[in-house]
């Protein structure tokens, strides 16, 4: 019977240390401990034993009883550590990992040269304007010395949205709004930068681009001062070595009126064909404003002068970072606007 005991008792730790889920360890304390488990009907035949050794038997049965016990107890913690170990490790975020990398945006490269625009004339002393980008017929040509019969507004082919309203075609409106707003203060000093909408579509036209405005008036203005602005706006753009040239030119609301052209920034004035082998590339039109604009404004065209332009910024992108195609802008390709990091 001691044999027996003894057997039983190597058996069940070493199936117990075995054990390798909650469950396995569940069925083997039921093939052991339980009703029908082996030690229990171990006791039971203890009525077969000698009446002398049954109480040593007994004791030892028991003692063997509360061993196990310990054992299951102890079994089973360390499945269940386990277990939970397990369930962390699936669960666990390795931060030494790389990480994935948010997609940021970045700007546009119109508005890197609007920034750039700006920056420039902030630093001259200019406000920055802004003006609606549906327009009055007033704004857009009556005030600016367009009247309605006008051949310059052939010129600008417009969408209208009613009689009295359209798409701005350029951003000279806000010159006006400004002087308005602003009479009789002095100086003005302000750029207008924004959209403006025409009827074209090709290579180097988009039926809406954007401009920038300038306008500049106080008492003794003068034609030099329009072009020492100019000359060192494109010095400051398009690098120190920068020539202007001014060309005659007509607007009805400045005069007189010029077209203002850089030395080409492909060739230096050499010729190619950027430039179609005349060394100059357009960029901007301007003169001195007209006195009628003045007056509709509320200024005296007798006391002040003034002197505005309007440049193309999708031109001026283009010249700078050697864009063909105008489109390009505004067709959303990443992988034409993910070039201007
Ligand atoms: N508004 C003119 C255009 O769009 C440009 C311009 C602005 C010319 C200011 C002279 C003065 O063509």
């Amino acid at each position: 019977m001691l044999e027996k005991l003894k057997e039983l008792e190597s058996a069940a730790k070493d199936k117990i240390e075995a054990a390798n889920s909650l469950e396995e360890l569940k069925e083997i304390r039921v093939k052991i401990l339980g009703k029908k488990g082996a030690l229990t009907g171990l006791l039971r035949s203890l009525g077969d034993v000698d009446p002398e050794e049954r109480p040593v038997i007994g004791k030892k049965a028991n003692v063997l009883r509360e061993e196990l016990e310990e054992f299951f107890k102890l079994r089973e913690q360390i499945l269940r550590d386990a277990e939970k170990e397990g369930q962390w490790e699936k669960e666990r975020i390795d931060v030494t990992l790389p990480g994935q990398p948010e997609q940021i945006g970045q700007i546009h490269p119109l508005n890197m040269i609007l920034n750039e625009i700006r920056e420039i004339f902030v630093g001259l002393g200019f406000q920055v304007a802004y003006g609606p980008d549906i327009e009055s017929d007033f704004y857009n040509f009556e005030a600016l010395n367009i009247p309605a019969e006008h051949p310059a507004r052939d010129m600008q082919d417009s969408f209208y949205i009613t009689e009295q309203f359209l798409l701005r075609t350029h951003t000279s409106p806000v010159q006006i709004r400004t002087m308005k707003k602003m009479a009789p203060q002095l100086p003005v000093r302000i750029i207008a930068p924004g959209k403006v909408f025409r009827r074209d579509d090709d290579a180097t036209h988009s039926p809406m681009f954007h401009q920038v405005e300038g306008l500049a008036v106080d008492e003794n203005i003068s034609f030099a001062d329009l072009k020492g602005t100019l000359l060192l706006f494109a010095r400051e753009m398009f690098g120190p070595d920068q020539k202007i040239r001014l060309r005659p030119s007509f607007f009805p609301f400045t005069e007189p009126s010029a077209e203002v052209d850089i030395s080409c920034i492909m060739c230096s004035g050499e010729g190619c064909r950027v430039c179609s082998n005349t060394g100059w590339l357009e960029i901007l039109g301007c003169g001195m404003v007209h006195p009628r604009v003045l007056e509709v404004s509320g200024y005296n065209p007798r006391e002040v002068t003034g002197f505005a332009f309007g440049m193309g910024v999708e031109r001026i992108a283009m010249l700078k970072y050697g864009i063909g195609d105008l489109r390009l802008f505004f067709s959303n390709d990443l992988r034409f606007l993910k070039q201007f990091g």
